[in-house]
């Protein structure tokens, strides 16, 4: 018998005789091996540019190094069902924004329920968003906006990230504060669909700061206004929706981070913690202070933080779409 086999058997032998299961030897472990944390939009966009932020001090924090995988399509659900499914062992852990609460009454057909395939981390960002277009876009400000949309309607485009991403919503509250219909084209994500705004082939999008603050900054795109109710620290000559007429425009996205149901307590602790430590780390918060992004309060970084807020939003948005009469099968 080689020696490692042979102090494997000791341990596992000693450790029965102790009454300790090798269930909770292998909690104690963890993590011993690289962790997935799933995005469930395209690479370059806004919800993956928060995951890697955090990715490399959670990294730190557990000891093994986090892995940002994005696994996209239908508004981040197929990635939602995918870590519905997944090993509840601590090595998958999921992160995603308020689409997480807008699904149930999005799809009616929905292959994970939010309340009951999940263990709860801790939420984990709120990002303000801006409305912008591409350079070239005739419209020179938010009036001429509002005239060249009333002339030309669905001549104009408005890309999102899908049926349920924030874009998309944020797209729906425009158009009907505007009372128009605009020509609306899907994407993976709002980085593929950034893209498409530099490149001219799309006109409109509405976008996280996460995304849009060096671009605007670099004048590379067009930006007509913020979607917070006072103007941001990061853009403070860009004027809010609000008072530019659209009253009542806010749209504030918040984001949660999630493992599989049934992953172990003492494996969700260190989790915790790590989410804890990576939200205080200097760096993330420098940056997501450029980004004009909040860190949530400590007691909303925990699971019970993240499940009640999960829990209230569902119960806000659902008649709000229910009224609205948007749905995919
Ligand atoms: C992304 O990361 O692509 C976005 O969060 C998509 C969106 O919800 O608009």
């Amino acid at each position: 018998m080689n020696s490692k086999l042979k102090t494997l058997l000791l341990a596992c032998a000693a450790a029965a005789t102790l009454g300790i299961s090798t269930q909770a030897l292998s909690q104690a472990a963890f993590p011993d091996r690289p962790i997935a944390l799933v995005v469930p939009f395209a690479a370059g966009g806004p919800t993956d540019a928060v995951a890697r932020m955090i990715a490399i001090p959670m990294g730190k924090a557990l000891g093994q190094t986090v892995l940002v995988e994005n696994a996209v399509g239908a508004g981040g659900t197929i990635a939602a069902a995918k870590v519905a499914r997944g090993a509840p062992n601590g090595y998958t852990l999921f992160i995603h924004h308020m689409g997480m609460s807008t699904a149930p009454a999005l799809y009616k057909k929905l292959a994970f329920d939010p309340l009951k395939d999940f263990e709860y981390i801790g939420q984990v960002v709120d990002v303000p968003m801006t409305l912008l277009a591409r350079k070239d876009f005739p419209p020179a400000n938010f009036s001429e906006l509002q005239a060249y949309i009333k002339t030309q309607g669905n001549k104009v485009s408005l890309a999102n990230a899908g049926l349920g991403a924030v874009s998309h919503l944020c797209g729906l509250l425009f158009m009907s504060q505007m009372g128009v219909e605009l020509n609306t084209i899907p994407f993976s994500g709002t980085g593929p669909a950034m893209n498409a705004l530099l490149g001219g082939q799309v006109d409109l999008l509405c976008d996280q700061t996460t995304q849009t603050v060096p671009l605007i900054k670099d004048g590379r795109v067009k930006v007509y206004g913020v979607t917070s109710l006072n103007r941001l620290s990061a853009l403070p000559n860009v004027p809010t929706l609000n008072e530019q007429g659209l009253k009542g425009f806010e749209v504030k996205v918040w984001h949660g981070m999630y493992a599989p149901k049934g992953t172990p307590a003492p494996v969700l602790e260190k989790i915790n913690a790590a989410l804890r430590a990576a939200m205080q780390d200097p760096m993330v918060k420098q940056r997501l202070a450029d980004l004009s992004s909040d860190i949530p309060p400590m007691d909303k970084i925990t699971p019970a933080g993240l499940k009640t807020h999960l829990e209230a939003e569902i119960s806000k948005w659902g008649p709000v779409i229910k009224k609205a009469g948007i749905y995919a099968d």
